[in-house]
C-alpha cells in the first residue's frame, strides 16, 4: 500500500460578508407571523454581500487568508479546485482568477478547475483532491479546495433562506481530519427541485417542498449505502454488528436552514430504528407506533416528525447542534455550507473533545447529487499538534461573526435590488464604501466593456 496516510483537512479558513440582516426584523418587514423564520426555519441572522462582491472576490479573499495564516509558500500547492454554483461566466473558471494570487511565486503547475452541481460542488472538489493525492499523478504537494457561493432568492418564501460565504481547505496527508477510506455513500438522480436556468439572473428556480423531500430521500439512500460499506469493512475485520448513529460522535449536514438539519438527524435515527430488531424501546422512545411505515412514505408525516424530534433531541444536542453556529447566524452558503458546519463544530469543541472521534458528513446538492462520508479525527490533541493548531485557528469564529454590521431589511432589500440591476453590467465600477468590508477583503473594482473583471484588496 503506497498511498499517503490519512489524507484529509490540515487547515480551514472561513469567509462571510461583513453585514447581515436580522431574521426577526425580516419577519416584521415581510409581514409574516413572528417565529416563522427564527423558530420555523431556525435562523437568527442572514449574511449578504455588498454590490462590490462577487464569487471571484469571495474566493480570492478566503484563499489569501488561508495562505497568509498557514504561511505556506505559494509553490507548495499542486492542485486547486473550486466548487461553486454562483456562475458569472459559462466558460472561465473562478480557479483561473485565483491563479492571480500565485503569479509572483511563478507557480503555474496547478491542476484543477471548477466543479458545479448546486451545493455539491465543494464535496466533489474535496473528493477530487483526495483522489489526486491517492493516485500516480500526485507530486507530493498540497491541494487547496475552495467552495463559495452567494445564495440569494427573489422576494418571497425562499428569501430568508439565503446567505453567502466561502471556505478554503488545505488538503494533505497526515491530516488531523482524515477522510475515511472507502466510505462514501452516494445517491444521484434527476430532479427539478432547485436549478438555475435563467442566466440573466442570480436567482434560482426552486420548488421548496419538493427540495425538502429530495434532500431527505437522498439522505436515506446515502446512509443506507454508507452503512453497507462500513459494515462490509467491519466484517472483514471480524466485527459483525449493525452500524448506528452511536458510531458517529458528530454528524454534520449541508444546511439550507437549521431546522432542516435537526429533522435530518432525527431522520437518521428513524433509519436506525427501522433496521433495528428486538427490544429497542428504551433507545427509540415513542417510535414504536411507526414501526410498520416505509421510509419513502414518511417525508411529510407530521406526527412522525414530532416523535422523531423528541426522541433525537439529546443526540442532536450532542452530535450536531454546535455545527450549526455559523449557519444560524449567516444562512445558507450553498457549496460552503457543510464545511462551514465543520468549522463551527471545531470552534465549539476542544481538541481533546474531538480527538479520536468520527465525524459523519452529509453533502446535498439539488438536481441532485448527494454523499455521506466521514472524517476520522486524529488521536493527538496535545498543544501544538496539527489538531490543536486547526482547532485554535477557528476559535475566533463567534467573535468575527459578532463584529459584522447589522443592516435594516430596507437596506438589505435596496442592496438586493442593486445586485439585480448591476448583474452583468459592463463599463462599470460598483458603488459603495470599501470600509464596510472586513480588512483584507478582495472586492470588484471594475468591469470593463469586454466583461473583464478587475479586483482590488482592502488594506
Ligand atoms: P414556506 O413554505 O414559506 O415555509 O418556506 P413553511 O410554511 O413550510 O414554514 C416553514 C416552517 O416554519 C414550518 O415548519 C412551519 O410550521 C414553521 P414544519 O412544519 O415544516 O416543521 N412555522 C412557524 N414556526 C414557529 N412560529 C411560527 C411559524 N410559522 C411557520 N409563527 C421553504 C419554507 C424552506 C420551502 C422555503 O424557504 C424555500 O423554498 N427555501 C429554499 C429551498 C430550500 O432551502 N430547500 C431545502 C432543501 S434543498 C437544499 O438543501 C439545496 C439548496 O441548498 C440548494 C442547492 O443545493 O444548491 C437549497
Amino acid at each position: 500500500d503506497t498511498w499517503p496516510k490519512d489524507v484529509g483537512i490540515l487547515a480551514l479558513e472561513v469567509y462571510f460578508p461583513a453585514q447581515y440582516v436580522d431574521q426577526t426584523d425580516l419577519e416584521k418587514y415581510n409581514n409574516v407571523e413572528a417565529g416563522k423564520y427564527t423558530v420555523g426555519l431556525g435562523q437568527t441572522h442572514m449574511g449578504f454581500c455588498s454590490v462590490q462582491e462577487d464569487i471571484n472576490s469571495l474566493c480570492l479573499t478566503v484563499v489569501q487568508r488561508l495562505m497568509e495564516r498557514t504561511q505556506l509558500p505559494w509553490d507548495s500547492v499542486g492542485r486547486l479546485e473550486v466548487g461553486t454554483e454562483t456562475i458569472i461566466d459559462k466558460s472561465k473558471a473562478v480557479k483561473t482568477v485565483l491563479m492571480e494570487l500565485f503569479q509572483d511565486s511563478g507557480n503555474t503547475d496547478i491542476e484543477g478547475i471548477d466543479t458545479t452541481n448546486a451545493c455539491y460542488g465543494g464535496t466533489a472538489s474535496l473528493f477530487n483532491a483526495a483522489n489526486w493525492m491517492e493516485s500516480s499523478y500526485w507530486d507530493g504537494r498540497y491541494a487547496l479546495v475552495v467552495c463559495g457561493d452567494i445564495a440569494v432568492y427573489p422576494n418571497g418564501n425562499a428569501r430568508p433562506t439565503g446567505g453567502a460565504g466561502a471556505v478554503a481547505m488545505l488538503i494533505g496527508p497526515k491530516a488531523p481530519l482524515a477522510l475515511e477510506q472507502g466510505l462514501r455513500g452516494t445517491h444521484m438522480e434527476n430532479a427539478y427541485d432547485f436549478y438555475k436556468p435563467n442566466l440573466a439572473s442570480e436567482y434560482p428556480m426552486v420548488d421548496g417542498k419538493l427540495s425538502i423531500q429530495c434532500y431527505l430521500r437522498a439522505l436515506d439512500r446515502c446512509y443506507a449505502s454508507y452503512r453497507q460499506k462500513i459494515q462490509k469493512q467491519w466484517k472483514q475485520a471480524g466485527i459483525d454488528r449493525p452500524f448506528t448513529l452511536d458510531d458517529l460522535q458528530y454528524m454534520i449536514f449541508h444546511t439550507p436552514f437549521c431546522k432542516m438539519v435537526q429533522k435530518s438527524l432525527a431522520r437518521l435515527m428513524f433509519n436506525d430504528f427501522l433496521s433495528s430488531s428486538g427490544d429497542t424501546q428504551t433507545l427509540y422512545q415513542g417510535l414504536e407506533a411507526f414501526r410498520e411505515l416505509k421510509l419513502e412514505d414518511t417525508y411529510t408525516n407530521k406526527d412522525l416528525d414530532k416523535a422523531l424530534l423528541k426522541a433525537s433531541l439529546d443526540m442532536f444536542n450532542k452530535k450536531t447542534k454546535a455545527s450549526l453556529y455559523l449557519s444560524t447566524h449567516n444562512g445558507n452558503m450553498y457549496t460552503s455550507s457543510l464545511y462551514g458546519c465543520l468549522a463551527s463544530l471545531l470552534s465549539h469543541h476542544s481538541a481533546q473533545d474531538l480527538a479520536g472521534s468520527r465525524i459523519g458528513a452529509f453533502s446535498y446538492g439539488s438536481g441532485l447529487a448527494a454523499s455521506l462520508f466521514s472524517f476520522r479525527v486524529s488521536q493527538d490533541a496535545s498543544p501544538g499538534s496539527p489538531l490543536d493548531t486547526l482547532v485554535s485557528s477557528i476559535s475566533d469564529l463567534p467573535k468575527r461573526l459578532a463584529s459584522r454590521k447589522r443592516m435594516s431589511p430596507e437596506e438589505f432589500t435596496e442592496i438586493m435590488n442593486q445586485r439585480e440591476q448591476f448583474y452583468h453590467k459592463v463599463n462599470f465600477s460598483p458603488p459603495g464604501d470599501t470600509n464596510n468590508l472586513f480588512p483584507g477583503t478582495w472586492y470588484l473594482e471594475r468591469v470593463d466593456e469586454m466583461h473583464r473583471r478587475k479586483y482590488a484588496r482592502r488594506p
